[in-house]
């Protein structure tokens, strides 16, 4: 393992792709590669080369442009994925290839009617051909969230001994706790044997919303790569979110671990992806949501406006976000209105506020946000009604 550096592996252009509407071109998929670059992450998975002549074509072109970060093509546990994976690498100056097999008693009987023993010589031979093309194979055992133990122990430490240099522990349908999934990597982290000879992988699904929660107690466990997409695109419910895993990082540095992520550059490639993808953000979504920073109840604005981390914990230039919003509805208070009208130009005492404020109140009561034109009407009629008095 190695040290307190957690590495991003990137699977927008993979995992994040496959979601429908969000599939992409060459040239898209190239665009959105190199801002991952500029971002800084260790590892981006480029995508499925044997899916199709355009996958193959995007996994081609990033590997040709994309020089700083280690470039990943998928493969299953087939010879002939992995010749096509590897052609597509070719020019990479770091090629990866990730190839596996599902190792749950429900996989190996439903999906390969197999047996475990049968399973682990695949997962075996399937990391020993990938080895031919390249000494950086990342080896992945589908549905790990709900594989016995011992069994997942056995797999990682052949799979190990056959050249893995990552194993990736996913939790392929979202099932486990975050109690659950860290007792997981530390069960491998105490029982393999060889386990110092390769970085430890969470790829954690969103289907019960604790896929961040999970990956974090997976680095807090000893795995030391967590896979992930710009804002959590991913296969149904989605894949683990980049932006929070990195911001959970790099505020909680109580962890002692760290990333090369770019934090300012969180929220541009936010909107670039969900622009590309054509999926838009949920407004509450953490670090990127165009509420992540818009604060509407009285209490809150009146702690924020004497003091912006009574109500923040990231201020939102550190990534890249628009300044924080004071939003005013029913709910807001007369701090927030004084200071929406000072912004507006507008001069009032307490004592014109105290007034004012039960005129914003008729209009917040009739209408969701009350929008800098009603205040302004407000302002006038007001100011109008002083004046004739
Ligand atoms: O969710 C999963 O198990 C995967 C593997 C292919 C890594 O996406
Ligand atoms: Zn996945």
């Amino acid at each position: 393992m190695t040290g307190n550096k957690v590495f991003i592996f990137d699977t927008t252009l993979r995992d994040g792709e496959q979601v429908p509407g969000c599939k992409l071109n060459t040239k898209e998929k190239l665009k959105l590669a190199l801002k991952l670059e500029a971002l800084g992450v260790d590892i981006i998975e480029a995508g499925f080369p044997i899916s199709s002549p355009g996958d193959f074509e995007s996994v081609n072109q990033i590997a040709r442009h994309v020089k700083n970060v280690t470039v990943c093509g998928l493969t299953r546990a087939v010879q002939k994925d992995i010749d096509v994976a590897a052609q597509a690498l070719k020019y990479a100056v770091r090629p990866r290839i990730h190839t596996g097999i599902g190792t749950s008693d429900l996989h190996i009987k439903a999906k390969f009617n197999s047996t475990r023993e049968e399973i682990l010589e695949r997962a075996v031979q399937c990391v020993k051909w990938a080895r031919h093309y390249t000494d950086d194979v990342e080896f992945y055992a589908e549905d790990a969230g709900r594989t016995d133990n011992d069994y997942l122990a056995r797999v990682i430490e052949a799979v190990i001994k056959a050249g893995a240099t990552t194993v990736n522990i996913p939790d392929t349908t979202g099932y486990c706790l975050p109690s659950q999934y860290g007792e997981k990597i530390a069960y491998l982290v105490n029982n393999v044997p060889n386990i110092d000879k390769a970085v430890i992988s969470c790829h954690c699904h969103n289907d019960l919303g604790l896929a961040t929660a999970n990956s974090i107690a997976g680095v807090i466990a000893g795995a030391r790569q967590i896979e992930c997409t710009i804002n959590g695109l991913g296969e149904r419910a989605g894949n683990t979110s980049l932006e929070e895993v990195a911001m959970i990082i790099r505020q909680h540095k109580d962890l002692g671990l760290y990333t090369t992520i770019q934090a300012e550059q969180l929220n541009p490639i936010s909107r670039l992806v969900s622009d590309t993808m054509r999926m838009p953000v949920q407004p509450n979504k953490a670090i990127v949501g165009s509420n992540a920073f818009s604060h509407s109840s009285g209490i809150h604005q009146d702690g924020f406006l004497k003091n912006a981390q009574t109500y923040e914990i990231i201020a939102p230039e550190e990534v890249g976000a628009d300044s924080s919003k004071i939003v005013l509805t029913a709910r807001s208070g007369r701090s927030a209105l004084a200071y929406r009208f000072q912004k507006l130009g507008f001069q009032f005492d307490r004592n014109d506020v105290d007034v004012l404020y039960d005129e914003f109140l008729k209009v917040a009561d009739s209408k969701k946000e009350v929008e800098d034109s009603d205040l302004a009407f407000i302002a006038k009629q007001y100011q109008s009604k002083a004046a004739v008095a």
